[in-house]
């Protein structure tokens, strides 16, 4: 099923390792020298300047905070006290951040996953599918979902069903959104403003299939980001038998995908890097690895949001409500 799989199946572990390192080498270059495409809504790393697209309004009843954290229009963002009025979110560089986000999930191992983050007391971005690996109304996803949220991580889409956003009408692609929004809103009370496309397909391909995509966004308001690291996760599949390398041996490749990125960049960039919370192997050797290896460099671990500078969590979402009491429990409708 729709991990971020690209369509590249060979048994040759090696030519894949080197084909994805030459892509993200590729991408890391264009990075490097101001090489972008052709919309500035798209954020290939934390630099770049995000498009502002229908700033949430003013803050709607928000109570003083109390040891809860803070009660915003009917939904308690526990982990922070925010007071006064939400800044209209800005888009500057924020050197020396860098982000890790996890698409595709939650997954059976994201639990663990933040435990991880807790002890480590670092806030990552969750770019969350509605239907892909597991339906995210079952009672188990929205409870980790909600324990995400609620511990402080930001919440972005990564679109209902994982589909490839080009192939898809306008209508397509924007019930791919709402869907989604509305699922989010019933657990969760918010609506994600950031938005990860699946295969990042809309922001590589031929111009006029990428206009259709980031301009339906667009219009929904969403911030659209990708990323600069990949680390392959999903290409060289843990759960592929066809891949028979050791995890200590798919860590080698994918840690030397993430050096050669950010070796090849200046000192003290900004980065953000790809991963699925849908691997055992992700979340248990990749993520400690990122984290100590980042923090070894200097670099401010932040969620994908802050590295583009919308530090305040109200900044993150386009709307916030109270989730509904009694949300379905199964995606099918
Ligand atoms: C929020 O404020 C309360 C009361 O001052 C405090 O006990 C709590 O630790 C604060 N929470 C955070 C996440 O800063
Ligand atoms: C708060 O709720 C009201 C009523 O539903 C809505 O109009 C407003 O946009 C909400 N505020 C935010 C920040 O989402
Ligand atoms: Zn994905």
């Amino acid at each position: 099923m729709a991990a971020e799989k690209k369509p590249m199946q060979t048994k040759n572990k090696v030519l894949i390792a080197g084909i994805s390192l030459i892509i993200v080498a590729g991408i890391a270059v264009g990075v490097y020298f101001g090489v972008h495409k052709n919309s500035s809504s798209i954020n290939r790393r934390c630099n770049g300047t995000p498009t502002t697209s229908a700033p949430p309004t003013s803050t709607t009843a928000v109570t003083p905070p109390d040891q809860k954290g803070t009660m915003i229009n009917g939904t308690l963002f526990p982990y922070y006290n925010l007071t006064g009025e939400a800044p209209a979110p800005v888009g500057f560089l924020t050197p020396g951040t860098y982000s890790i986000s996890y698409d595709d999930g939650p997954s059976e191992y994201t639990h663990e996953l933040l435990d991880m983050l807790d002890k480590e007391n670092l806030k990552v971005t969750f770019f969350v599918n509605g239907n892909n690996q597991g339906c995210i109304y079952d009672p188990k996803v929205q409870s980790v979902l909600k324990r995400a949220f609620e511990s402080g991580h930001q919440i972005a889409s990564h679109t209902w069903s994982h589909p490839q956003l080009p192939k898809l009408s306008v209508e397509g692609i924007t019930t791919e959104m709402t869907r989604l929004e509305q699922a989010f809103q019933d657990i969760l009370g918010v609506v994600p403003r950031y938005m990860r496309p699946p295969y990042g397909a809309g922001t590589f391909g031929p111009a006029d299939t990428d206009a259709k995509v980031q301009t339906t966004l667009k219009n929904l308001g969403y911030v659209i980001t990708t990323w600069d690291i990949a680390t392959t996760d999903a290409d060289i599949d843990d759960n592929n038998a066809v891949h028979k390398l050791s995890d200590e041996q798919l860590m080698k490749v994918e840690q030397g995908q993430v050096t050669s990125v950010v070796e090849t960049g200046p000192k003290g960039a900004t980065h953000m890097q790809l991963m699925h919370d849908t691997y055992m192997r992700t979340v248990r050797l990749m993520t400690p690895w990122t984290i100590n290896y980042a923090k070894n460099l200097g670099y401010k671990l932040v969620p994908v949001a802050t590295c583009l500078g919308d530090e305040d969590p109200r900044t993150w979402y386009s709307r916030i409500g109270p989730p509904s009491p009694n949300p379905p429990t199964t995606c099918t409708k």
